[in-house]
């Protein structure tokens, strides 16, 4: 078991280059099920759920070989089972975007419950009413879910809410369907509409993806996709969307490289409104610590509202800002849970419930000793103990490993105390 050993308290400055984005990387992977050649993804982060995503795969019968150092060829011509291997599937979510593809192109899936960062129940009742209005059944058995269905048909469904990884398990799914799907009320994030554009480059029928309604013609069960060029994995905008909020509170001068800034404009907006300068060009963003940070409420929302995956990182900035702050979490039941120990680095906090906080600041945070409980806690934890005085031991680092590839090598280019130890 690693942990990481931080100093904190100190200036940063430097630069910082993003790399490929874990939920945009996951689902080309799981997509590579509906293309009769091997694939190359290019900029792939080399993190944990990549990782268990390409043992899944394989798994399965897909031959995945890493051809450079962010680069990955997946032929999946070779599949044959579509039984997902309990223990992998446990161990993350987007294990569940292969339902999908593999529905389609096979018929049947068989997977435990998928698993992942726990923050409340996260069911998947949104899949199974998509797919059964696809043709499918659906039927729990010795544990498992299970779907078949004999061809999927094209439908007209309505997510009772917008869900990421149910809107593209559905959307691949539809790519091999029989006639046309509509999805309604679907999730718009990036990573949505880069994957269809890549599926429409090799001949998918894609139109809307990005906007809360999506067409998708089906090509037929018998169809494959043809790649005809490389996909290239976008920019993780979570992974500099914290770093942004990073610089915001420790930087004298921080320049954040190979990034898409108009997919971190909500943080951008909340950073501005809460005293912070940021300047933007077209791939980078700069940004240093202002004199005074100000207290405002934050609100959770589905893209291209405030991430919710950012939002454990911007509590730690509220520590820092003078006033009162709350933060409502909308997405997610049980967000919220990592402020527990949060309040025990000295941060003044009212978890009110499940949902929300009031965090009065400016309040000085001390170094101790905390766990990881999920990536993106396990990251803010990182931030708050690079703001706090002292020494900080965050154990449980391969939550963190799971979405951000190495990231103490990163913090140290920018002058951070920070060292992995086992
Ligand atoms: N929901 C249901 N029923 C379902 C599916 C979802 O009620 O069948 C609910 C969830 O419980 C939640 C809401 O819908 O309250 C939205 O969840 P969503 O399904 O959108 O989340 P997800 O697809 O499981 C993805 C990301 C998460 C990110 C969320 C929200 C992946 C692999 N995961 O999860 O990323 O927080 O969307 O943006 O794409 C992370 O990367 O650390 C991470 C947790």
């Amino acid at each position: 078991m690693e942990k990481f050993i931080i100093h904190g308290g100190e200036p940063l400055a430097g630069e910082v280059t993003i790399g490929g984005a874990k939920n945009h990387a996951l689902k080309l992977f799981a997509a590579s099920v509906l293309f009769e050649d091997p694939i190359t993804i290019q900029n792939v982060p080399l993190i944990e759920d990549i990782f268990r995503m390409k043992e899944l795969l394989e798994g399965l019968g897909a031959k995945i070989t890493k051809t450079g150092q962010n680069t990955f060829c997946i032929d999946s011509s070779g599949i044959s089972r579509t039984d997902l291997d309990r223990e992998i599937t446990k161990r993350f979510r987007a294990s569940v975007v292969l339902v999908g593809p593999l529905l389609a192109r096979f018929g049947r899936v068989s997977l435990p419950h998928p698993g992942g960062c726990v923050f409340g129940e996260r069911p998947i009742d949104l899949f199974v009413a998509g797919f059964e209005q696809m043709g499918a059944r659906f039927k729990e058995k010795d544990g498992c879910y299970v779907f078949e269905s004999g061809t999927l048909r094209g439908a007209d469904f309505t997510f009772r809410i917008p869900s990421v990884t149910a809107t593209e398990t559905l959307m691949l799914s539809a790519v091999l369907a029989q006639g046309k799907t509509t999805l309604r009320n679907a999730a718009c994030e990036p990573e949505i509409e880069a994957l269809a554009h890549y599926l429409n480059s090799a001949g998918a029928k894609i139109q809307e993806a990005g906007t809360q309604t999506i067409v998708i013609e089906g090509l037929g069960k018998h169809a494959r996709l043809k790649s005809n060029k490389p996909s290239h994995v976008i920019p993780d905008r979570i992974e500099a969307g914290s770093f942004l909020i990073l610089g915001s509170l420790l930087a004298t001068d921080l320049r954040i490289k190979k990034c898409r800034p108009e997919h971190l404009a909500s943080l951008i907006a909340h950073l501005e409104a809460a005293g912070v300068n940021v300047e933007v060009g077209p791939d980078w963003i700069r940004v240093c610590r202002p004199e005074k940070l100000t207290a405002l409420d934050l609100k959770t929302r589905e893209y291209p509202g405030f991430p919710t995956d950012l939002q454990a990182p911007f509590s730690i900035f509220l520590t820092q800002a003078k006033g009162k702050s709350q933060v409502f979490e909308t997405v997610f039941d049980g967000r919220l849970e990592y402020m527990i120990d949060l309040k025990r680095m000295g941060a003044e906090i009212t978890i009110c419930d499940p949902h929300r906080a009031i965090i009065f600041g400016p309040t000085p945070l001390h170094g101790r000793e905390i766990e990881s409980p999920d990536i993106r806690a396990g990251l803010a934890f990182v931030i708050a103990a690079l703001v706090a005085k002292g020494r900080s031991t965050v154990h449980n680092v391969y939550q963190i490993d799971r979405g951000y590839e190495r990231i103490e090598k990163k913090l140290k280019q920018i002058n951070a105390n920070i060292k992995r130890v086992e």
